[in-house]
């Protein structure tokens, strides 16, 4: 799994019961993972290449973001880093600023994820919709989950158990679609 975010591989992990995952420790890797494209697809595959190229293994990367509709799809592909930095707060911070005054507050979480199976390439795909809150709520999850309420639910992520958000989240969905594909292809 090539991710150092401690978010991701909670949550990957626990959606896959039964598949063997090494990690980026686990293989010896510690080089920075590039992410220079303006593309989920294309920082999925970056990202898969370069630990496939480095170990030889079947391997998946996960790009995801938020994108909220009244900032033109902003921070999407750079939300990792959208205040200038890698923290989460001040992300999530620069966000709230943003929308300031602001009513039209939906948004959607996007997930990719590449997986190199056998040489060969193969994406999966996951969004989840909602919208931004006025204030951060809970603390549980990371990124802007705090600020984020999935459609149907009056919790943010940050308030909501990992068992539901595993069941409705841009990752879930994309995890599932990759466990579907590998159930089929290993036998
Ligand atoms: P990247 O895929 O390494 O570019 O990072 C994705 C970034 O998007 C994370 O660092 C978070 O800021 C945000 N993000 C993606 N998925 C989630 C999520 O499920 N919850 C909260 N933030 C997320």
């Amino acid at each position: 799994m090539a991710t150092n975010n401690a978010g991701k591989i909670r949550e990957i992990t626990s959606m896959l019961d039964g598949i063997e995952v090494l990690s980026l420790k686990d293989i010896g890797f510690t080089a920075e993972i590039p992410e220079p494209f303006f593309t989920f697809e294309e920082n999925a595959l970056e990202k898969a290449s370069s630990v496939h190229q480095f170990s030889g293994k079947n391997t998946f990367a996960d790009d995801s973001g938020i994108c909220v509709n009244a900032l033109n799809g902003a921070p999407g592909v750079i939300s990792a880093h959208y205040s200038g930095t890698r923290d989460d707060e001040q992300n999530l911070q620069r966000v709230l600023q943003e929308l300031q005054g602001v009513t039209e507050r939906s948004a959607f979480y996007k997930a990719v994820i590449c997986l190199i199976w056998n040489e060969e390439v193969y994406y999966f795909e996951g969004v989840c919709h909602g919208r931004i809150t006025e204030e951060k709520i809970g603390d549980g999850g990371f990124g802007y989950d705090p600020i984020f309420i999935p459609d149907g639910y009056s919790e943010t992520f940050g308030e909501l158990p990992l068992s539901i958000k595993n069941q409705i989240s841009h990752r879930g969905i994309a995890v599932r679609k990759m466990v579907a594909f590998l159930s089929e292809v290993k036998d």
